[in-house]
Protein backbone atom coordinates (compact mmCIF):
# COMPACT_ATOMS: atom_id res chain seq x y z
CA UNK A 1 0.00 0.00 0.00
CA UNK A 2 3.11 2.72 0.99
CA UNK A 3 5.61 3.69 -1.87
CA UNK A 4 8.90 2.87 -1.44
CA UNK A 5 9.54 6.56 -0.60
CA UNK A 6 7.55 6.38 2.38
CA UNK A 7 9.15 3.21 3.97
CA UNK A 8 12.10 4.47 5.26
CA UNK A 9 10.38 6.98 7.23
CA UNK A 10 7.96 4.72 8.88
CA UNK A 11 9.91 3.21 12.34
CA UNK A 12 10.19 -0.40 12.14
CA UNK A 13 6.86 -2.34 13.74
CA UNK A 14 4.51 0.69 13.58
CA UNK A 15 1.88 -0.82 11.72
CA UNK A 16 -0.14 1.86 9.42
CA UNK A 17 -3.55 -0.29 9.48
CA UNK A 18 -3.77 -0.75 12.88
CA UNK A 19 -3.10 3.14 13.54
CA UNK A 20 -5.77 3.85 11.48
CA UNK A 21 -8.24 1.55 12.58
CA UNK A 22 -7.39 2.99 16.66
CA UNK A 23 -7.92 6.19 15.52
CA UNK A 24 -11.10 5.80 13.12
CA UNK A 25 -12.47 3.94 16.35
CA UNK A 26 -11.32 6.83 18.77
CA UNK A 27 -13.35 9.38 16.48
CA UNK A 28 -16.20 7.46 15.85
CA UNK A 29 -17.25 6.26 19.56
CA UNK A 30 -16.32 10.17 20.19
CA UNK A 31 -19.12 11.32 17.27
CA UNK A 32 -21.27 8.65 18.44
CA UNK A 33 -22.00 10.44 21.68
CA UNK A 34 -22.57 14.13 20.40
CA UNK A 35 -24.29 15.99 21.08
CA UNK A 36 -22.49 16.35 24.59
CA UNK A 37 -25.62 17.85 26.20
CA UNK A 38 -28.49 15.87 26.39
CA UNK A 39 -31.24 18.21 24.51
CA UNK A 40 -34.75 17.28 24.37
CA UNK A 41 -36.04 14.35 21.38
CA UNK A 42 -36.78 15.97 18.27
CA UNK A 43 -36.06 15.26 14.84
CA UNK A 44 -33.29 17.67 14.53
CA UNK A 45 -31.60 15.98 17.43
CA UNK A 46 -32.00 12.67 15.13
CA UNK A 47 -31.31 14.26 11.87
CA UNK A 48 -27.89 15.80 13.89
CA UNK A 49 -27.20 12.10 14.42
CA UNK A 50 -28.23 10.81 11.46
CA UNK A 51 -25.85 13.42 9.56
CA UNK A 52 -22.91 12.95 12.12
CA UNK A 53 -22.82 8.86 12.31
CA UNK A 54 -23.86 7.55 9.21
CA UNK A 55 -20.77 6.79 7.07
CA UNK A 56 -17.98 8.78 5.81
CA UNK A 57 -14.25 8.20 5.47
CA UNK A 58 -13.00 10.45 8.44
CA UNK A 59 -10.14 11.78 6.71
CA UNK A 60 -10.37 15.42 8.07
CA UNK A 61 -10.43 14.23 11.79
CA UNK A 62 -7.69 11.37 11.09
CA UNK A 63 -5.85 14.38 9.75
CA UNK A 64 -6.17 16.56 12.74
CA UNK A 65 -5.08 13.40 14.77
CA UNK A 66 -2.03 12.72 12.77
CA UNK A 67 -1.10 16.39 12.67
CA UNK A 68 -1.24 16.18 16.41
CA UNK A 69 0.86 13.08 16.04
CA UNK A 70 3.59 15.06 14.83
CA UNK A 71 3.69 17.17 18.15
CA UNK A 72 3.10 13.66 20.30
CA UNK A 73 -0.39 14.71 21.25
CA UNK A 74 -2.01 12.30 18.63
CA UNK A 75 -3.79 10.40 21.90
CA UNK A 76 -4.58 13.48 24.12
CA UNK A 77 -8.36 14.34 24.20
CA UNK A 78 -7.79 17.84 22.90
CA UNK A 79 -6.83 16.85 19.37
CA UNK A 80 -9.81 14.53 19.52
CA UNK A 81 -12.00 17.45 20.44
CA UNK A 82 -10.34 19.65 17.30
CA UNK A 83 -11.19 16.24 15.05
CA UNK A 84 -14.80 16.19 16.17
CA UNK A 85 -15.53 19.78 15.35
CA UNK A 86 -13.69 19.67 12.23
CA UNK A 87 -15.91 16.30 11.58
CA UNK A 88 -19.29 18.32 12.51
CA UNK A 89 -18.14 20.69 10.73
CA UNK A 90 -17.81 18.99 7.56
CA UNK A 91 -21.16 16.92 8.01
CA UNK A 92 -22.59 20.19 8.28
CA UNK A 93 -22.03 21.30 5.15
CA UNK A 94 -22.93 17.79 3.69
CA UNK A 95 -26.24 18.36 4.91
CA UNK A 96 -26.49 22.00 3.41
CA UNK A 97 -24.68 20.85 0.50
CA UNK A 98 -27.40 18.39 -0.29
CA UNK A 99 -30.46 20.61 0.16
CA UNK A 100 -32.75 21.06 -3.00
CA UNK A 101 -31.43 24.58 -3.18
CA UNK A 102 -28.04 23.60 -3.56
CA UNK A 103 -27.25 20.16 -5.16
CA UNK A 104 -30.16 18.60 -4.69
CA UNK A 105 -28.74 15.31 -4.23
CA UNK A 106 -30.72 12.44 -3.27
CA UNK A 107 -27.52 9.93 -2.09
CA UNK A 108 -24.63 10.62 0.80
CA UNK A 109 -22.78 7.75 1.87
CA UNK A 110 -24.58 5.36 0.41
CA UNK A 111 -28.07 6.43 2.10
CA UNK A 112 -31.07 8.96 1.67
CA UNK A 113 -29.25 12.48 2.59
CA UNK A 114 -30.50 14.01 5.83
CA UNK A 115 -33.65 15.87 4.02
CA UNK A 116 -34.99 13.28 2.52
CA UNK A 117 -34.84 11.26 5.54
CA UNK A 118 -35.84 14.23 8.01
CA UNK A 119 -37.42 16.96 5.79
CA UNK A 120 -35.45 20.11 4.25
CA UNK A 121 -36.60 22.54 8.05
CA UNK A 122 -34.86 19.65 10.36
CA UNK A 123 -31.99 19.03 8.43
CA UNK A 124 -31.54 23.11 8.40
CA UNK A 125 -32.01 22.99 11.76
CA UNK A 126 -29.35 19.87 12.72
CA UNK A 127 -26.61 21.55 10.06
CA UNK A 128 -27.15 24.56 12.64
CA UNK A 129 -26.62 22.53 15.16
CA UNK A 130 -23.74 20.95 13.69
CA UNK A 131 -21.96 24.14 13.75
CA UNK A 132 -23.16 25.11 17.24
CA UNK A 133 -21.69 21.53 18.25
CA UNK A 134 -17.98 22.46 16.66
CA UNK A 135 -17.55 25.26 18.74
CA UNK A 136 -19.01 23.52 22.07
CA UNK A 137 -15.79 21.44 20.99
CA UNK A 138 -13.34 24.00 20.40
CA UNK A 139 -13.76 25.66 23.87
CA UNK A 140 -13.32 21.98 25.48
CA UNK A 141 -10.16 21.55 23.48
CA UNK A 142 -8.75 24.98 24.08
CA UNK A 143 -6.81 24.64 27.93
CA UNK A 144 -7.85 27.74 30.06
CA UNK A 145 -5.31 30.81 29.73
CA UNK A 146 -3.90 29.29 26.20
CA UNK A 147 -1.34 31.54 24.44
CA UNK A 148 -3.23 30.46 21.01
CA UNK A 149 -6.85 30.61 22.20
CA UNK A 150 -7.92 33.56 19.92
CA UNK A 151 -6.16 31.86 16.71
CA UNK A 152 -7.79 28.76 17.63
CA UNK A 153 -11.34 30.09 17.66
CA UNK A 154 -10.54 32.37 14.75
CA UNK A 155 -9.31 29.54 12.24
CA UNK A 156 -12.39 27.27 12.89
CA UNK A 157 -14.54 29.97 12.00
CA UNK A 158 -13.29 31.24 9.18
CA UNK A 159 -13.15 27.99 7.79
CA UNK A 160 -16.52 27.71 7.23
CA UNK A 161 -17.72 31.33 7.60
CA UNK A 162 -16.85 33.78 4.79
CA UNK A 163 -12.95 33.38 4.64
CA UNK A 164 -13.71 29.93 3.64
CA UNK A 165 -16.23 27.14 2.96
CA UNK A 166 -19.39 29.85 2.62
CA UNK A 167 -17.49 31.89 -0.01
CA UNK A 168 -16.61 28.90 -1.75
CA UNK A 169 -19.92 27.37 -2.30
CA UNK A 170 -21.64 30.86 -2.94
CA UNK A 171 -19.04 30.84 -5.76
CA UNK A 172 -19.64 27.57 -6.84
CA UNK A 173 -23.75 27.93 -6.88
CA UNK A 174 -23.40 31.09 -8.73
CA UNK A 175 -24.82 31.70 -12.20
CA UNK A 176 -22.15 33.09 -13.89
CA UNK A 177 -19.50 30.01 -14.64
CA UNK A 178 -15.44 30.05 -13.47
CA UNK A 179 -14.15 30.38 -17.03
CA UNK A 180 -9.96 30.17 -15.81
CA UNK A 181 -8.47 26.99 -14.18
CA UNK A 182 -7.43 30.16 -11.07
CA UNK A 183 -10.92 31.06 -11.16
CA UNK A 184 -11.87 27.22 -10.24
CA UNK A 185 -8.86 26.72 -7.95
CA UNK A 186 -10.39 29.71 -5.67
CA UNK A 187 -13.76 28.04 -5.90
CA UNK A 188 -12.18 25.27 -4.54
CA UNK A 189 -9.56 26.33 -2.01
CA UNK A 190 -12.58 28.06 -0.30
CA UNK A 191 -15.39 25.76 -0.36
CA UNK A 192 -12.85 22.49 0.14
CA UNK A 193 -9.44 23.45 0.76
CA UNK A 194 -10.88 25.78 3.93
CA UNK A 195 -11.50 22.70 6.19
CA UNK A 196 -8.66 20.70 5.26
CA UNK A 197 -6.24 23.82 6.18
CA UNK A 198 -8.30 24.20 9.74
CA UNK A 199 -8.01 20.29 10.11
CA UNK A 200 -4.07 20.60 10.47
CA UNK A 201 -3.76 24.07 11.39
CA UNK A 202 -6.10 23.70 14.62
CA UNK A 203 -3.77 20.70 16.19
CA UNK A 204 -0.73 23.23 15.28
CA UNK A 205 -1.93 26.05 17.10
CA UNK A 206 -3.43 23.91 19.90
CA UNK A 207 0.75 22.05 20.22
CA UNK A 208 1.78 26.21 19.90
CA UNK A 209 3.90 24.81 16.86
CA UNK A 210 6.71 28.04 15.34
CA UNK A 211 5.29 30.14 13.04
CA UNK A 212 7.59 28.49 10.49
CA UNK A 213 5.90 25.13 10.69
CA UNK A 214 2.46 26.53 11.01
CA UNK A 215 3.28 27.80 7.36
CA UNK A 216 4.60 24.12 6.27
CA UNK A 217 1.11 22.50 7.31
CA UNK A 218 -0.68 25.35 5.64
CA UNK A 219 0.89 25.06 2.78
CA UNK A 220 0.51 21.16 2.87
CA UNK A 221 -3.19 21.39 3.29
CA UNK A 222 -3.62 24.29 0.35
CA UNK A 223 -2.49 21.57 -1.93
CA UNK A 224 -4.54 18.62 -0.22
CA UNK A 225 -7.58 20.35 -0.27
CA UNK A 226 -7.35 21.23 -3.66
CA UNK A 227 -6.15 17.74 -4.60
CA UNK A 228 -9.43 16.37 -2.50
CA UNK A 229 -11.48 18.02 -4.65
CA UNK A 230 -10.00 17.41 -7.79
CA UNK A 231 -10.40 13.90 -7.20
CA UNK A 232 -13.87 14.18 -5.95
CA UNK A 233 -14.84 16.14 -9.60
CA UNK A 234 -13.09 12.56 -10.87
CA UNK A 235 -14.85 10.42 -8.93
CA UNK A 236 -19.03 12.42 -9.88
CA UNK A 237 -18.34 10.34 -13.16
CA UNK A 238 -18.06 6.54 -11.12
CA UNK A 239 -21.25 4.74 -10.31
CA UNK A 240 -23.00 5.75 -6.85
CA UNK A 241 -21.75 2.11 -5.55
CA UNK A 242 -18.28 3.44 -5.58
CA UNK A 243 -18.92 6.99 -4.12
CA UNK A 244 -21.98 6.50 -2.62
CA UNK A 245 -23.80 9.59 -3.62
CA UNK A 246 -25.90 10.50 -6.46
CA UNK A 247 -23.65 10.65 -9.64
CA UNK A 248 -23.08 13.38 -12.23
CA UNK A 249 -24.16 15.89 -10.00
CA UNK A 250 -21.36 18.33 -11.62
CA UNK A 251 -22.97 18.13 -15.41
CA UNK A 252 -24.61 21.78 -15.25
CA UNK A 253 -21.59 23.14 -13.18
CA UNK A 254 -18.15 23.58 -13.98
CA UNK A 255 -15.49 21.38 -12.14
CA UNK A 256 -11.95 20.48 -13.17
CA UNK A 257 -12.80 17.59 -15.43
CA UNK A 258 -15.49 19.53 -17.55
CA UNK A 259 -12.83 22.64 -17.96
CA UNK A 260 -9.48 20.79 -17.99
CA UNK A 261 -9.82 17.28 -18.92
CA UNK A 262 -9.87 13.64 -17.55
CA UNK A 263 -6.43 13.24 -17.99
CA UNK A 264 -5.10 17.08 -16.94
CA UNK A 265 -7.27 16.95 -13.95
CA UNK A 266 -5.54 13.33 -13.38
CA UNK A 267 -2.19 15.04 -13.97
CA UNK A 268 -3.27 18.18 -11.75
CA UNK A 269 -3.87 15.74 -9.24
CA UNK A 270 -0.66 13.89 -8.72
CA UNK A 271 0.85 17.02 -8.82
CA UNK A 272 -0.57 18.43 -6.01
CA UNK A 273 -0.37 15.71 -3.86
CA UNK A 274 3.33 15.44 -4.78
CA UNK A 275 3.37 19.11 -3.71
CA UNK A 276 1.59 18.25 -0.63
CA UNK A 277 3.82 15.19 0.74
CA UNK A 278 6.90 18.03 -0.27
CA UNK A 279 5.59 20.39 2.58
CA UNK A 280 6.40 18.08 4.69
CA UNK A 281 9.59 17.36 3.73
CA UNK A 282 11.11 19.82 6.85
CA UNK A 283 9.27 17.98 9.32
CA UNK A 284 11.57 15.20 8.85
CA UNK A 285 10.80 11.76 9.81
CA UNK A 286 8.13 13.15 13.11
CA UNK A 287 5.78 13.70 10.16
CA UNK A 288 5.34 10.13 9.46
CA UNK A 289 1.84 9.71 10.89
CA UNK A 290 1.08 12.69 8.46
CA UNK A 291 2.70 11.27 5.58
CA UNK A 292 1.08 7.62 5.47
CA UNK A 293 -2.18 9.29 5.71
CA UNK A 294 -1.81 11.21 3.39
CA UNK A 295 -0.57 8.24 0.60
CA UNK A 296 -3.81 6.35 1.90
CA UNK A 297 -5.99 9.64 0.78
CA UNK A 298 -3.90 10.29 -2.15
CA UNK A 299 -4.91 6.63 -3.30
CA UNK A 300 -8.77 6.76 -2.58
CA UNK A 301 -10.73 5.29 -5.00
CA UNK A 302 -14.53 6.71 -3.13
C1 LIG B 1 -17.10 15.11 0.29
O1 LIG B 1 -16.10 14.88 1.23
C2 LIG B 1 -17.25 16.57 0.06
C3 LIG B 1 -16.09 17.23 -0.51
C4 LIG B 1 -15.55 18.27 0.02
C5 LIG B 1 -15.51 16.77 -1.74
P1 LIG B 1 -15.65 13.40 1.62
O2 LIG B 1 -15.31 12.65 0.38
O3 LIG B 1 -14.60 13.48 2.65
O4 LIG B 1 -16.99 12.80 2.23
P2 LIG B 1 -17.21 11.76 3.40
O5 LIG B 1 -17.06 12.51 4.67
O6 LIG B 1 -16.21 10.64 3.28
O7 LIG B 1 -18.62 11.29 3.19
C1 LIG C 1 -19.06 20.41 -1.87
O1 LIG C 1 -18.54 19.96 -3.05
C2 LIG C 1 -18.06 20.63 -0.88
C3 LIG C 1 -18.69 21.07 0.38
C4 LIG C 1 -18.37 22.17 0.93
C5 LIG C 1 -19.69 20.23 1.03
P1 LIG C 1 -19.44 18.91 -3.85
O2 LIG C 1 -20.83 19.40 -4.00
O3 LIG C 1 -18.72 18.49 -5.07
O4 LIG C 1 -19.42 17.70 -2.79
P2 LIG C 1 -20.19 16.32 -2.99
O5 LIG C 1 -19.70 15.75 -4.30
O6 LIG C 1 -21.65 16.64 -3.00
O7 LIG C 1 -19.76 15.49 -1.82
MG1 LIG D 1 -21.83 21.22 -4.06
MG1 LIG E 1 -22.64 18.24 -3.69
MG1 LIG F 1 -18.66 16.51 -5.81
Amino acid sequence: MLSIALKPHLPENWQLDQYLAKQKERIEAFLSNLPQSKPQVTPALAAFQYALTNGGKRFRPLLTLATADLYQMGSEQGPLCLAAAIECLHCASLVLDDLPCMDNAMLRRGKPTTHREYGEAQAVLAAMALVAEANLLLIEAIPPKHKKARQLVIALNDAYGLAGLSTGQSLDLKEEKPKTLKELEIIHANKTGALFQAAVILPGLLADAPKRELGWLSAYARNLGLAFQVKDDLLDGQSSSVTGKDTHQDEDKINFVNLIGVAASEKLYEDLMQAALAQLEPFGKSSFHLRALTHVIWKRQA
